[in-house]
């Protein structure tokens, strides 16, 4: 019998050996925090399906947000609840609405100490619940994209750093590039949801929003999973467009994705971490069947594996509390 002269063992022998060798490491810098802010309510509405999570009054962030800086993360992204919606989701665009309220009022409790993320989309303001426009039960493009290049200018007045398009809808970072530029806001970034994916795992999100379509869902504008090239394609033209971030969505089932694109571009990328996500190992770790902290941390240190720089996840306040430990 030989025994053996290479052994990977020797590498493993401890636990300062064994974290020397770490390539890959979360961090807080990397974390992306998702904050709802709701119209007309007084007191924080807990979403089910997302334990942990609420839909927040406005006069309750500065105080979260104080809660979050604390804990060491550097970044939120704000999706608004409005109280009244249209066909044409006009409050998107409001400078008295909801999201451009709470950024004004986050800018000026904490300035350069937090990266204002908003999301850019039309959903959570229609009365339909469709990222834009509709004509006789189609998503019709190039009106939509008039309506994001306001919605986008009216951020970034408010005062959002970064804003980020997730409609899908052919042209939305272009648009959105010549009409922040117009206004003089050249310096806002645009981070793109360029890869993201029709998918169940946004369920528990839509029930925190109240965006479920009222009628058909959105395969004629989100992508099929079953076709990953055309996330390459997606990637390509956002970034010929002038996406700063690229954002690929959901991530735990699209690793490959992560891979394949991170490995291909020359400007960051973002996982989106999505509520299905979160809700999945919310759950199991409620039945005690998993333990979530180790879960969680590799999860979401998978999705760093694959290439992600950044994670926009609902977990970031318990992951900066572990990493603070
Ligand atoms: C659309 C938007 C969605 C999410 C973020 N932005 C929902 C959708 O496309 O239906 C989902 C996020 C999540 O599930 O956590 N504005």
């Amino acid at each position: 019998m030989s025994f053996p002269t290479i052994r990977m063992r020797r590498l493993r022998k401890n636990e300062n050996i064994r974290r020397m060798l770490h390539k890959v490491t979360l961090s807080c810098n990397n974390l992306i925090y998702p904050i709802f802010v709701e119209e007309g309510i007084s007191e924080p509405v807990e979403i089910s399906s997302m334990p942990g999570i609420n839909r927040l009054p406005i006069e309750k962030l500065v105080s979260e947000i104080r809660d979050v800086i604390d804990l060491g993360i550097k970044a939120i992204i704000l999706f608004g609840i409005p109280s009244k919606k249209d066909e044409q989701g006009s409050s998107a665009y409001d400078s008295k609405g909801i999201v451009q309220n709470a950024v004004r009022i986050i800018k000026q409790e904490f300035g350069k100490e937090l990266v204002v993320i908003t999301d850019l989309c039309l959903c959570e303001y229609t009365t339909h619940g469709h990222c834009g426009i509709m004509e006789n039960g189609y998503l019709v493009n190039d009106e939509t994209l008039k309506l994001l290049g306001k919605i986008a200018v009216s951020q970034a007045k408010a005062g959002a750093d970064i804003v980020a398009p997730s409609g899908m809808i052919d042209g939305q970072v272009k648009t959105i590039r010549e009409s922040l530029d117009k206004e003089g806001f050249i310096d806002t970034v645009i981070m793109a949801y360029s890869a993201k994916f029709l998918s169940s795992f946004y369920s528990p999100f839509r029930e925190a929003v109240d965006s479920n379509p009222k009628y058909m869902n959105r395969s004629n504008y989100q992508m099929d999973y079953r076709n990953p090239i055309e996330a390459l394609r997606e990637v390509d033209l956002d970034i010929e467009e002038g996406a700063d971030v690229i954002i690929v969505k959901p991530a735990l089932a699209y690793l490959d994705i992560i891979q394949r694109i991170s490995s291909k571009i020359k400007i960051p990328l973002a996982a989106y971490n999505v509520s299905g996500e979160y809700a999945l190992v919310k759950a199991a770790a409620e039945k005690g069947w998993v333990n979530e902290k180790e879960i969680v941390l590799e999860i979401l240190t998978a999705m760093k594996r694959a290439g992600a720089d950044m994670i926009i996840t609902y977990h970031s306040k318990d992951v900066a509390k572990w990493l603070n430990e």
